[in-house]
């Protein structure tokens, strides 16, 4: 009997001990598959995170901020991706906009954050002051007063539209140039025949003075004419290799009396340099109208600085001056005809040298801050040099 119950009581404990060996393997198996799908999940997080943080272009989520009144605040900084990041040098998380871009306007702010209060996407060119940069902006919802935008930097292509803006610009006044420039000229120089004759008349000897300044100023009108068409693209050059410095050379006396007439010192830095092909009239021209907007740019005492050197199969001819820099609203036309900020000028002088860099296959190149302006024209040189 004892026996009895003792086998039943093992039965039981056994049924019980095989119940227990298959819930723990149910159990087993749901944290095996449990640890897999979290696995999976931070597989993919940190997948999304890579794609997130690598993409070339910046990536920032954004949170809108309202007063209890539902007016606007700014918007707020949840996440950037290391891209985003690199610009600021940190991670912008839970700073402001207008804290990290103070120089971009309270309506641009408004305008992304409408994005994420109507659902509207947003696509924005967008210039900061600060990074001096310019982006392309794309903003898209993501509901719960959120956002996300993304940024492609464009300064590169801005600066090559505007470049090409302004060679159009360039071509249509050079076309007009060459066109209605001999027209003007052959009235003037008849003109200047006649008053040189009214000069040798004894008749008009009270007049001298004043013939005198009209001839000056009839001849001044000639110059601006002469530069005028040397905007002509079809005009004739005669490109042969030789070495800049020789041209920089045989300009110098040159140079060193209008320093003296201006009460400013000029300076040369000549680099060994290979040759180049150019134009070496075209090249005085031009040397000469960067040196003159030097000169005029710096108050009395100041040096202007001539350098060559050679970099990267380039030969680059630097003119440096101490000037207070070009002034912005200018920076953005340079090269255009008749732009000027000066009483006598007439605006021809850079126009003409971006002509003269285009006709000898230069490139100009402009770096100016208010400590003082340096004018790189870049030539392809003929020769390498170690
Ligand atoms: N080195 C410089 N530093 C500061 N501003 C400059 C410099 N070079 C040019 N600029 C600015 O660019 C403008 C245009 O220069 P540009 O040489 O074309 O004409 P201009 O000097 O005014 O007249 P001109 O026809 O007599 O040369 C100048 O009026 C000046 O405002
Ligand atoms: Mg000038």
């Amino acid at each position: 009997m004892a026996q009895n119950l003792n086998s039943r009581k093992n039965f039981r404990a056994a049924k019980q001990a095989r119940k227990l060996r298959e819930i723990t393997e149910k159990l087993k198996e749901e944290i095996r598959a449990r640890q897999a799908a979290q696995k999976a999940v931070v597989t993919s997080e940190t997948r999304y995170r890579w794609l997130f943080d690598n993409i070339p272009m910046g990536i920032a989520l954004c949170r809108v901020l309202l007063d209890d009144e539902g007016n606007f605040i700014d918007n707020e900084y949840l996440d950037v991706n290391l891209s985003g990041r690199k610009y600021h040098g940190k991670n912008l998380a839970g700073m402001r906009t207008k804290d990290v871009f103070p120089d971009i306007s309270d309506e641009i702010r408004e305008e992304f954050a409408k994005v994420a209060l109507t659902g509207h996407p947003l696509t924005k060119e967008v210039y900061s002051q600060k990074l001096n940069e310019w982006g392309r902006m794309w903003a898209y919802s993501l509901g719960n007063r959120q956002f996300v935008v993304i940024t492609q930097k464009i300064t590169e292509q801005k600066k090559y539209e505007e470049e090409l803006v302004r060679l159009e610009r360039l071509n249509l006044v050079g076309e007009l140039a060459a066109g209605i420039g001999h027209e003007i000229r052959n009235p003037l120089t008849t003109v200047r025949g006649y008053l040189q004759m009214f000069q040798r008349n004894d008749q008009f000897k009270e007049y001298h003075n004043q013939l005198n300044t009209i001839i000056e100023e009839l001849d001044r009108a000639n110059d601006i004419i002469t530069d005028f068409l040397s905007l002509a693209k079809n005009k004739h050059v005669q490109l042969k290799p030789g070495n800049i410095n020789d041209t920089i050379r045989a300009l110098y006396p040159l140079l060193k009396a209008e320093a003296f007439l201006s009460g400013h010192e000029v300076q040369t830095d000549i680099g060994d340099i290979p040759r180049i092909c150019y134009d070496d009239k075209e090249i005085r021209q031009l040397i000469l109208n960067l040196v003159r907007n030097g000169f005029e740019a710096m108050d009395s005492g100041g040096t202007l600085t001539i350098k060559t050197y050679y970099y990267n199969n380039k030969v680059i001819l630097d003119i440096q001056d101490k000037g207070p820099g070009i002034p912005k609203e200018v920076l953005d036309k340079l090269g255009t005809p008749f732009v000027t900020t000066k009483e006598n000028g007439t605006g021809l002088g850079l126009s003409v040298c971006y002509r003269i860099a285009e006709r000898n296959n230069a490139n100009i190149e402009v770096n100016s801050s208010l400590k003082g302006t340096t004018l790189s024209v870049i030539f392809k040189a003929l020769e390498t040099i170690e």
